[in-house]
């Protein structure tokens, strides 16, 4: 027995099978708005790219436990206009959303591994985009990226209009930083703050933000600030690299 609800077109109008009956025409009318919305979000996502202007960027780099994110906070209650956006925090605010996407970031930081680089790229120059639109800021410290050739390739597809002004790096010895994340991990509830995947954070880091560190150097860019110490004291070596700019 047909649906009457279905057939009720049958003569004027093209003979359309079950699967065409409102309920499937209401499906697709809704999967068009989706795909009409995020189309729309796309476009204004296009025209938030034109209206970022050019930023002075300093990217903060050295091994997990150096003090990156302590500093970074240091810099932004001292030296008036800058904004610390962390690819670590914003991975993890990202997991937090769930999903697919929030699956494979927590796979990643788990294993002590790099999420795919045009994700981490995008998070941040959506940071960058909020915060102009938010302070009018355009001065960022970008903590913990680039980490390796792929991250440095993404920032240069789409990001490469912005001023890098120096790389920070804060150099610190290994057994000091494995210390402070063994503390921290007491308290921080970080998945990847424990010595399985301290050890592999390491390796990443040998592996793949090494060698992206040299090549910066080679170009000039780096500044090394020894982090082995008390932070205030780390800062006041931090700080009179920003006095410059
Ligand atoms: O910098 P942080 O220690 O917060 O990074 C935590 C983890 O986030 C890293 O071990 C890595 O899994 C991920 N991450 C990444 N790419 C970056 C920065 C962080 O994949 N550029
Ligand atoms: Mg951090």
């Amino acid at each position: 027995m047909p649906d009457k609800d279905c057939d009720y077109h049958k003569g004027t109008r093209p003979t359309f099978n079950l699967s065409f009956c409102p309920f499937s025409l209401g499906i697709f009318l809704g999967t068009a708005v989706l795909v009409a919305l995020n189309r729309r979000q796309s476009q204004r996502n296009s025209s938030e790219d034109e209206t970022l202007p050019t930023c002075q960027v300093v990217f903060v780099l050295g091994g997990p436990g150096a003090g990156k994110g302590t500093q970074c906070e240091l810099v932004t209650q001292h030296q008036p206009g800058w904004s610390h956006l962390s690819a670590g925090d914003l991975l993890r605010a990202e997991r937090q959303r769930g999903g697919e996407l929030g699956d494979t970031i927590n796979k990643c930081i788990a294993d002590g591994r790099l999420v795919p680089s045009k994700v981490t790229c995008r998070l941040l120059e959506k940071g960058m985009h909020e915060v102009y639109a938010k302070s009018g800021g355009t001065k960022f410290l970008i903590d913990g990226f680039p980490r390796s050739q792929g991250n440095a390739e993404a920032w240069k597809d789409t990001m490469s209009h912005h001023k890098v002004e120096f790389v920070l790096f804060l150099d610190c010895p290994e057994e000091v930083m494995i210390g402070r994340l063994l503390e921290r991990g007491q308290t921080s509830g970080r998945n990847d703050d424990n010595m399985q995947v301290i050890k592999k954070r390491f390796e990443t880091f040998e592996l793949e933000t090494a060698p992206i560190v040299d090549w910066y150097d080679q170009q000039g860019k780096v500044k090394r600030v020894s982090a082995d110490k008390g932070q205030e004291d780390v800062y006041a070596d931090v700080a009179a690299l920003f006095e410059t700019l």
